[in-house]
């Protein structure tokens, strides 16, 4: 048996993870042709949209990809069943978000979309098609999906199918990068001729020796046990940023002093307002649920409190605010710095933001609101519940004015060159500033008279 040359690509799901990859597939294969299709007619209307700054995902380096191979080898389209039908190879990228109705809600991941995907692609795929599962998915999911695609009861014997698994690493605000220069590619697998199909893509950019070959399983669990590990790190070092605030240590000293043990390496360990995105949570809550599943209750436990400790995080930086305005921000205006998750990313799902800015405003703050790429919207539907106390700002000069504080949220590099002199003039006095990302000079700041709390550090 052998495969036949990939020539066209199908990917289901056009968000976050799905375009850039594709993208970057098609920048660097241009004899394939790759197709992204989504059954949000307004998602692919903005990928096709001729304004580049319209595009559905910021990313840097995207805009440059798009504009060189879109509608040469990268299309973007809402018809699902026609560009099932000629791909020789179709990824699965549709969002895996937590159950939030019946068994396993509030951890277990809803697969419906990942369910209604392979039959669409059992229903419409022609000849011999490999199946990719980009999404993170629980672990065993590529039984199911099998399940669904090697129907024995079916009739068409003209159809076959391969499953493999092949999950994404990249950062948002990196993505570009981390597409282009990846740690590693994991192919989880039985079938070789398909993992050497999808391998020879990789291949057009990768090393070799950054391809990792597992069976699927391990692979499906990897990308679970990677994105726990990151976010570990994370609640570790905010754990120990709430320690050092009341010893005289500062986090950021003691990060890098940790972090130069090569054993445990200097990435990832800035503490900050608790993690956010897509991933970490969801991933976390799905681990917490297959352990449950399998009885391993200890080891739940452990990863939960992982969680535990971001919301934690989050919630006592409301509260510091509260207690450092004298017990009371009802009717107080505060510049919010920052919406999204993480610099460099539009993106918002799970931002400490919106939990900050939540509390706060249940505490009868008026918030104003400024970050340099999330849009009004977008900040609009996750505070939903509070229209009229907060207020979209466009500047950082409009998010300051009249307000009794500031508190920074996101490390964006427009917020690093503030001209913090400009700033006071225009506060009400005393002039607080949260610094939750360590981004303000202790001493400058206090020299220009601002009441500085900087996170991880004795205030
Ligand atoms: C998603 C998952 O959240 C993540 O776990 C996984 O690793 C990759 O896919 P992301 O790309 O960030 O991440 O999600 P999102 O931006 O929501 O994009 C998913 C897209 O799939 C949406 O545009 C949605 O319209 C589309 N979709 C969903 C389909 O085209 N068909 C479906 O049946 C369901
Ligand atoms: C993460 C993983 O890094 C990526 O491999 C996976 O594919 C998807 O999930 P992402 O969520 O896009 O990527 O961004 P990441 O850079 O990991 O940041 C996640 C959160 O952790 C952000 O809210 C960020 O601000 C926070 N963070 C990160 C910190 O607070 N401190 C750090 O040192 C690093």
């Amino acid at each position: 048996m052998g495969l036949k040359q990939i020539k066209k690509i199908c990917c289901i799901g056009a968000g976050y993870v799905g375009g850039p990859s594709m993208a970057v597939i098609a920048n660097n294969c241009p004899e394939i042709e790759v197709n992204v299709v989504d059954i949000n007619e307004n998602r692919i209307n903005q990928w096709n949209s001729k304004e580049l700054s319209n595009l559905p995902v910021f990313e840097p380096g995207l805009k440059n990809i798009i504009k060189r191979c879109r509608n040469k080898n990268l299309y973007f389209s809402t018809d699902i069943v026609n560009n099932i039908k000629s791909a020789d190879m179709i990824f699965i990228s549709v969002n895996t978000p937590t159950k939030t109705k019946g068994i396993g809600a509030g951890q277990a991941i809803d697969l419906k979309w990942v369910e209604s995907s392979a039959r669409e692609v059992s229903k419409y795929a022609s000849g011999e098609t490999i199946v990719v599962e980009k999404s993170t998915l629980p672990v065993k999911t590529a039984a199911m999906i099998k399940k669904i695609l090697i129907n024995p009861s079916s009739k068409n014997n003209s159809k076959k199918f391969h499953v493999l698994s092949n999950p994404e690493f990249l950062a948002e605000g990196t993505a570009i990068n981390d597409l282009q220069k990846p740690d590693r590619i994991l192919i989880g697998g039985e079938n070789s001729f398909a993992i050497n199909a999808l391998k020879k893509i990789y291949l057009h950019w990768v090393n070799e020796d950054k391809i990792l070959e597992t069976n699927l399983w391990s692979s499906e669990l990897s990308k679970l046990a990677a994105n726990a590990f990151l976010a570990q790190r994370i609640s570790s070092i905010n754990s120990i940023s709430a320690l050092c605030e009341e010893t005289g240590a500062d986090v950021n000293e003691v990060a890098l002093a940790v972090g130069m043990d090569s054993r445990i390496g200097s990435k990832f360990l800035n503490a900050g307002p608790g993690f956010g995105g897509s991933c970490f949570k969801k991933d976390i809550l799905n681990l917490v649920y297959l352990c449950n599943h399998y009885g391993l209750n200890q080891v739940a436990t452990y990863w939960q409190q992982i969680i535990e400790i971001n919301n934690w995080q989050k919630n006592r930086i409301v509260k510091i605010v509260v207690e450092k305005l004298f017990g009371s921000v009802a009717d107080k205006k505060i510049g919010i710095l920052g919406f999204s998750f993480k610099a460099d990313t539009n993106d918002t799902r799970e931002s400490p933001a919106i939990e900050i800015c939540k509390e706060l405003l249940e505490e009868g703050a008026i918030l104003q609101i400024y970050d340099p790429k999330v849009e009004k919207e977008k900040i609009e539907s996750e505070l939903r519940a509070y229209s009229r106390k907060w207020n979209y700002a466009n500047s950082v000069f409009d998010a300051a004015k009249s307000s009794d504080a500031i508190i920074l949220l996101t490390e964006w590099q427009e917020f690093r060159e503030i001209r913090w002199e400009e700033i006071h003039e225009i506060m009400r006095l005393p002039a607080w500033i949260f610094d939750t990302r360590n981004i303000c000079n202790v001493n400058r700041m206090k020299a220009l008279g601002f009441c500085l709390w900087s996170l991880g550090k004795q205030n």
